[in-house]
């Protein structure tokens, strides 16, 4: 994992931003995993005013709720298109979101997964992290070998979530989220996490032992993990100095 903590999360999203579109300057048909949530917003605002060509590129959503009708502002759907597809060339028919109202669940997963593979598999996943340490919506005690499938929200999450809903009785119980298999094939991470409330979540994930009760742990055994921090997300670090030095001291021809 390359820890990236930057006085900002302003700072923490441009240089994450930046890792994004390089990908997408070197392969204009690169297939993204994106991600909901507060964190990402700013960085879809730096990657729209970046003029990227998104005409090839093909997004895969990690998650959606169940039951809420597409159009409901707080639909992942709802979310994704008015954060940054409505202000991108992105093609219509390379957007993917999982749909949370679909008819046979089972099937839509399966399908979900056969059309993630027949894409040639995530180049670049978006990650915003739970306090609780999920990534997706898979909440603690996920199979850290999940596909695609329905989850049932925790307390803390729904609790964590009311803030979009009003209250907690009108954040849908339960989701449909890629797994954490499905998230692990992605060839490249880069989670996002800033604020106080998540430094105990990236601790865990960053320093504590990989265990299913902190999902996004599972991300220590993936090859190419950035995870990019404020100083507030990065307080509870044992080695916050190391990781620190580290990135000041990058040779040039590590710098992307
Ligand atoms: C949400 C999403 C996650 C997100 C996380 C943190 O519920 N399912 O993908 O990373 O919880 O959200 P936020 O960025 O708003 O703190």
């Amino acid at each position: 994992m390359e820890i990236i903590i930057q006085a900002s999360a302003q700072a923490a999203t441009e240089i994450a931003s930046r890792t994004i579109a390089h990908v997408l300057r070197r392969k204009p048909h690169a297939v993204l995993g994106l991600a909901t949530g507060s964190t990402p917003v700013q960085l879809y605002k730096l990657l729209i005013d970046m003029n990227l060509d998104w005409r090839q590129v093909s997004s895969f959503n990690l998650d959606e709720y169940v039951g809420l009708p597409k159009a409901h502002p707080q639909s992942y759907h709802s979310f994704m298109w008015a954060n940054l597809f409505k202000h991108i060339n992105i093609d219509p028919q390379n957007v993917h979101i999982p749909d949370g109202n679909a008819p046979d669940m089972a099937s839509h997963c399966l399908a979900y997964e056969q059309k993630i593979r027949q894409a040639g598999g995530i180049d670049l996943q978006v990650l915003g992290i739970g306090t609780d340490g999920h990534i997706g919506f898979n909440e603690p005690s996920s199979s850290l070998g999940s596909r695609t499938r329905i989850k049932t929200l925790t307390r803390q999450t729904r609790q964590d979530n009311a803030r979009f809903f009003g209250n907690e009785d009108q954040v849908p119980s339960h989701v449909i989220t890629m797994g954490i298999g499905t998230i692990m094939d992605a060839r490249q991470h880069v989670l996002l996490a800033f604020g106080p409330h998540k430094a105990r979540a990236v601790a865990q994930t960053v320093e504590g032992p990989i265990t299913a009760m902190v999902p996004a742990s599972i991300l220590q055994m993936h090859p190419d993990t950035r995870v990019y921090l404020d100083p507030e997300a990065a307080e509870q670090l044992q080695r916050s100095d190391y990781y620190r030095w580290v990135f000041e001291h990058k040779p040039l021809w590590q710098r992307v």
